[in-house]
């Protein structure tokens, strides 16, 4: 403050001395108010720069007191409406998700201290069976002991089948109907690997146009499976949808003579509405000779019981 009076009267002392030097001299009025603006403008820098100190003091006091105090309890407010958003999003989708993870991971535990796996295995999930379906399939086989399990699609599940079939010594073999070479040479380095290869048997078999009750949909080629009769355990996970409309239809009108008494039958995908209308009809074929039992697993599963 004393510093901007001291500006002021030097500003003025300055003017008042440029005014008397002008009267004195042959110096014009106009030179005399050139002199006497600079100066005055070389007094308002001086000012300006003395008082930058002071406004940056201003400013981090201003700051400083908008924070909370150190130590100070952290209190945190939220918007009604985001709150709301979060718990709706938590309740719906997070809790659920949890629900089904655990789940799963419950069924892995269960199905790792029920087969023997001495190496790695492929990711389950998503274009393989889940570990709740795996797990159902090997209670199956712990159960009823096929002799003759066949497969529509192959891959972990295969595998799955004849770790089982081995762990509680049956006889019997899995045969594994495969349409892409590539997926089917996959499994059986899985089958190889693992020592069950003498165990299970995947068959390539590209996929040919059948007309089965009153469709035509794309299955497996019949050379490869016409030979398989007595079969306790059907499990239909193939071929995908995008093949053809009612894709895994043709499994029970093909082999409901091929299948013994009390064999049962899997449909995995028992959620989606085409798998669903698939049953209808093997239902609407079979009548009694087959009774349903809905599985709530995460992709949902029909089992099949032959009478
Ligand atoms: C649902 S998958 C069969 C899965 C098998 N049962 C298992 O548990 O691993 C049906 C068919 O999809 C094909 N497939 C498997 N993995 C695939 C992938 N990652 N991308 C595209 N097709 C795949 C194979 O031809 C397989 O037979």
């Amino acid at each position: 403050m004393r510093m901007r009076w001291l500006a002021l009267g030097g500003g003025l002392g300055w003017l008042a001395l440029v005014l008397i030097v002008a009267l004195l001299s042959d110096l014009g009025a106009g030179s005399a108010v050139l002199f006497a603006a600079l100066g005055l403008m070389v007094v308002a820098g001086l000012v300006y720069v003395q008082s930058i100190p002071a406004r940056i003091t201003t400013a981090a006091d201003g700051v400083r007191s908008a924070l909370p105090a150190k130590d100070a309890p952290v209190s945190a407010t939220f918007d009604d409406e985001v709150l709301a958003q979060v718990t709706t999003a938590v309740t719906g989708a997070v809790v659920p998700e949890l629900k089904r993870t655990f789940r799963q991971v419950e069924a892995l535990h269960n199905l790792y201290a029920m087969i023997d796996i001495e190496h790695a295995l492929p990711a389950s999930r998503g274009w393989p069976a889940s570990p709740d379906l795996l797990l159902l399939l090997v209670d199956l086989v712990d159960r009823h002991r096929p002799r003759l399990v066949v497969e529509c699609g192959s891959g972990l599940s295969t595998l799955c089948l004849a770790l089982a079939m081995r762990r509680f010594g049956i006889e019997g073999k899995v045969i594994a109907l495969e349409h892409l070479e590539e997926y089917a040479e996959q499994t059986r380095e899985l089958l190889r690997r693992h020592g069950v290869d003498d165990l299970a048997e995947v068959r390539t078999a590209p996929l040919q146009r059948l007309a089965v009750g009153g469709l035509s949909v794309e299955w497996y080629a019949r050379d490869a499976w016409q030979d398989l009769a007595g079969v306790d355990l059907l499990f239909v996970d193939g071929p995908p949808s995008a093949a053809s409309p009612h894709a895994r239809y043709p499994a029970v009108p093909l082999f409901a003579e091929r299948l013994t008494p009390g064999a049962h039958v899997v449909l995995d995908d028992f959620q989606r509405p085409e798998e669903r209308d698939v049953v209808k009809r093997w239902r609407r074929e079979l009548g009694d000779r087959i009774t349903l039992e809905r599985v709530p697993l995460e992709k949902g599963a029909a089992l099949l019981t032959l009478a």
